[in-house]
């Protein structure tokens, strides 16, 4: 399973958001349980997940000094492991506003990545194709810089 996404004022966009209100039902991605500590279970059945993130600013990616600001990957992380998908990858770039040397080598670096977890997931054949495509995402946006 494949998501893109930008980082938009610190979190996720209102389009993938929107997308979340509709996946997240009672009875279709998730159910009620009588334990009184945590009264849920996930209903999907585990697959991996990558997400690719552009934001503007590296500063706000993981081990960045605005790191604290980004809350678009922990919300990523509660939804989709609340359905069932726990096994998620994050392929980052950073710098997408300022441009530059930076920002190819993010770019240079999220291809790099997408590789790896295409070859990785080979028995895997969605997974690979949706990589892939991920790859074509990145060159487009590469082309556009
Ligand atoms: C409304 C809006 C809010 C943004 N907020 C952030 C932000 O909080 N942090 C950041 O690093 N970049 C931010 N950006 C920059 C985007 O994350 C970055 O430019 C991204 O590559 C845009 O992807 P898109 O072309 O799919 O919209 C913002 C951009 C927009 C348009």
């Amino acid at each position: 399973m494949l998501f893109g996404t930008p980082v938009y004022n610190f979190g996720m966009p209102a389009q993938l958001k929107a997308f979340f209100d509709q996946v997240i039902r009672v009875g279709r991605t998730f159910e009620f349980t009588p334990e009184a500590d945590y009264p849920y279970r996930p209903l999907l059945a585990p697959k991996p997940v990558i997400v690719v993130v552009s934001a503007g600013d590296a500063a706000m990616l993981p081990g960045g000094a605005l790191a604290h600001l980004n809350y678009l990957e922990p919300h990523l992380q509660t939804v989709l492991g609340f359905i069932g998908l726990t096994d998620v990858t994050f392929v980052r770039v950073g710098d997408e506003e300022h441009g530059g040397d930076g920002f190819k080598r993010f770019l240079a670096a999220a291809e790099t990545a997408l590789d790896e977890l295409a070859c990785r997931s080979s028995g895997v054949v969605s997974f690979h194709s949706h990589a892939g495509q991920a790859k074509a995402a990145l060159d487009k946006l590469g082309h556009l810089s």
